[in-house]
């Protein structure tokens, strides 16, 4: 490791508790975070490994808010199901506290304070939408307005999904409040800010000087946020779920979440250092010794937070070490569609669980085969399977079922003498010290896909071996040379045990429960003779089940479901949209038009359209044709002896052909579709409207 130290204090993004955790969580943090905490305590280093539930903020007031509940009931229910899932998954942290804890509040609180009382942040006074019904500020995303670029009608504050523009408030047109049915007014209020600017010229040396061995994302962002230069950045909020600012005047404001969450590293690592200090000693060793290398393990969304406004904050501080890396990844998508809690389109990680159960290390294995570490890669339910199928099941599995199974037939469960080493011997043997190196190397520098692949090329080389050597074929010519096949064989499998441990710990504690060797060390990784002459095994067990094609069509029609849910609500969505207003007309414009009810007579398609039916009509002056662009919403059946609304007096147009005299009046919905407009009660054909 590049820098040489007592001890390593490793984070994982604190989820916010506002929704369960999906494979896109653990592919991008908890994963690979896994695999080095479990790697370094496998080399016996000192290491904390620290989370906990983000449980402030705005998205869990929204789904409280939504639900009908306070927002504790939100976070005490999802940091519950959180927990677990890790718990299931074996992502093995050492504490998984969460941000409403008691220490943590004091802790953030006495934070601020310092900064405060230090005069490290700026008190600024701003004009900020308020709801009088309501009687609190809104935050961006509960105001919607016209988007001042493209005339979206609901683009919301900090943005319009339409258009993709980033906005701030004040710049919709018409802002509403989505609180209540008012108009909101801009109210004057104060909050802290931290001055960033004051720290931009220290992250420069210490960012893009001091870590150009970060990966090229992570530095990248780092570098941009720094060349556009940083601007002073409120840490309060004017909110009600959070943590009371501590100063007086300042009733009705909260931190602001990205301020408290990341204190929580700490406050998590304080309140587990106090409940066994014999363990771990003080929090200070693990925050501010020198001796400490700090890793952030983070999505590529938290990368500004975790690299400058936490650093600065630290900084502003003062006494705390900076992070020695920040491995962010990019995002993992699910079939192809950007993952999403509020979409639903996820798989969930205790779902998962329920249709695949024990199934926890075929997703380690998988995410981690796929994980997005340097652009933003895709999951699909058939690259699931092949990969166990043919990876986990066909190599790992297969060989080392084979190995063991033959121990027990030919020679009685007891690890076989080895007989002079032929060259294929020594060429399976020989290649794994190089593998290890190699695998230490990546896991070390943060390349957990090529770690795995290092772990899984061991146990290509087993199976390999043991295929071309076909020890059952030599059993009934050559007992001793099938000895050595198998004592060759079963010390591959004990390295596989140790090397993919990081990786699927579950199959590598079964692995080795059935080698009878569960003290088995990193070190003994690509040693000889691991497995000695004489030693009991147990019998074989299934490492890896085969995944049918059933359990994958099933997964991906749920996702169907979830596809067919969401258009039918954006239908829903878009129907609800109003077109925008024309300009104004003259009453002697209106006056222009003759609009009069009329009868279909007769109505057909035109051939080779798909939207054009031909109607005769009476129009109470004379009978004629138009030509209407409604086939798609009625058919000629449903149109015959229909009171209609036209305009009589169109200039006639040739459509397909057919010469169209006049226009049937139609209420057109946001998503296109048409109904007819018609008189209340039936009247005579030719009447007059105006
Ligand atoms: N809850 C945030 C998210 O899910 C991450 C918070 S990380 C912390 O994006 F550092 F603030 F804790
Ligand atoms: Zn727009």
């Amino acid at each position: 490791m590049d820098k040489k130290t007592k001890r390593t204090l490793v984070t994982c993004a604190l989820p916010y508790a506002n929704g369960p955790v999906h494979i896109g969580h653990l592919a991008g943090v908890y994963v690979p975070a896994d695999i080095y905490v479990r790697y370094l305590r496998m080399r016996g280093e000192d290491v904390l490994y620290v989370c906990g539930s983000d449980e402030h903020g705005v998205p869990v007031t929204q789904r409280a808010r939504k639900e009908g509940v306070t927002p504790q009931d939100v976070v005490d229910r999802y940091h519950n199901i959180i927990k677990d899932s890790f718990e299931r998954f074996g992502i093995g942290f050492d504490i998984y506290s969460r941000t409403t804890s008691p220490t943590h509040h004091r802790f953030a609180s006495d934070f601020f304070r310092k900064l405060y009382d230090e005069g490290r942040l700026q008190e600024r006074t701003s004009m900020q939408y308020y709801d009088e019904e309501v009687q609190e500020f809104l935050t961006d995303r509960d105001i919607v307005g016209e988007c001042p670029h493209c005339g979206n009608p609901d683009a919301y504050g900090n943005q319009c999904e339409k258009c993709g523009r980033d906005l701030s408030p004040e710049e919709l047109i018409n802002p509403r409040s989505k609180r209540s049915s008012s108009t909101p007014v801009l109210k004057e209020t104060k909050n802290w800010y931290l001055p960033l600017n004051e720290y931009e010229q220290w992250l420069r040396e210490w960012i893009l000087e001091g870590h150009k061995e970060w990966r090229p994302n992570v530095y990248g962002q780092c570098k941009s946020w720094l060349d556009a230069g940083l601007q002073p950045r409120a840490m309060t909020r004017d909110l009600d779920w959070g943590i009371p600012v501590p100063v007086e005047g300042a009733e009705g404001k909260v931190l602001y979440v990205w301020f408290d969450a990341p204190i929580g590293y700490i406050s998590n690592t304080k309140e587990l250092c106090e409940s066994n200090p014999e363990r771990w000693g003080t929090w200070q060793k693990w925050w501010q010794d020198e001796d400490t290398r700090l890793i952030h393990f983070i999505g590529k969304d938290n990368i500004v937070f975790h690299c400058i406004i936490f650093p600065s904050m630290m900084r502003a501080h003062g006494g705390f070490i900076m992070p020695d890396n920040v491995p962010a990844n990019e995002f993992l998508n699910l079939e192809n569609d950007k993952i999403s809690t509020s979409k639903g389109w996820a798989v969930w990680l205790h779902e998962y669980l329920e249709d695949f159960p024990g199934g926890q290390d075929v997703l380690r294995y998988v995410l981690t085969a796929n994980a997005p570490e340097t652009k933003d890669n895709n999951f699909t339910w058939r690259d699931f399977q092949d990969r166990n199928n043919s990876e986990l099941v066909a190599i790992f599995g297969n060989f080392v079922n084979r190995a063991i199974v033959l121990t027990h037939k030919y020679f009685g469960g007891k690890v076989p003498a080895a007989g002079p080493l032929t060259d294929v011997d020594k060429e399976a043997l020989g290649a794994i010290p190089a593998l290890r190196e190699s695998l230490e190397r990546n896991i070390e520098s943060f390349h957990f896909r090529e770690a795995l692949k290092d772990a899984m090329g061991i146990a290509r080389i087993g199976n390999k071996y043991i295929s071309d050597t076909e020890p059952w074929k030599v059993a009934k010519t050559d007992m001793d040379r099938c000895a050595t096949i198998l004592n060759v064989s079963l010390q591959i499998c004990a390295d596989l045990a140790i090397a993919f441990e990081p990786f699927t710990p579950f199959a590598s504690a079964r692995l080795k429960k059935m080698l009878c060797r569960e003290d088995l060390v990193w070190d003994l990784l690509g040693s000889e003779n691991i497995m000695a002459e004489g030693h009991k095994i147990a019998p074989a067990e299934l490492l890896f089940a085969k995944i049918e094609d059933e359990a994958i069509e099933k997964q991906l029609r749920k996702l169907d479901e979830i596809r067919a849910e969401r258009e039918a609500a954006a239908k829903a969505e878009a129907a609800k949209a109003v077109a925008p207003a024309k300009e104004e007309c003259s009453f002697e414009d209106f006056e222009k038009m003759d609009i009069r009810t009329a009868v279909v007579l007769e109505a057909e398609r035109v051939p080779k359209t798909d939207k054009l039916l031909k109607l005769t009509i009476d129009t109470g002056l004379d009978k004629r044709t138009i030509v209407s662009g409604i086939a798609e919403y009625y058919t000629p059946e449903q149109m015959l002896g229909r009171e209609i609304c036209i305009l009589a007096n169109l200039k006639p147009r040739t459509i397909k052909g057919i010469e169209s005299r006049g226009m049937i009046l139609m209420a057109k919905q946001g998503d296109g579709s048409m109904r007819f407009v018609t008189p209340e009660q039936v009247v005579n054909p030719g009447s007059q409207i105006g």
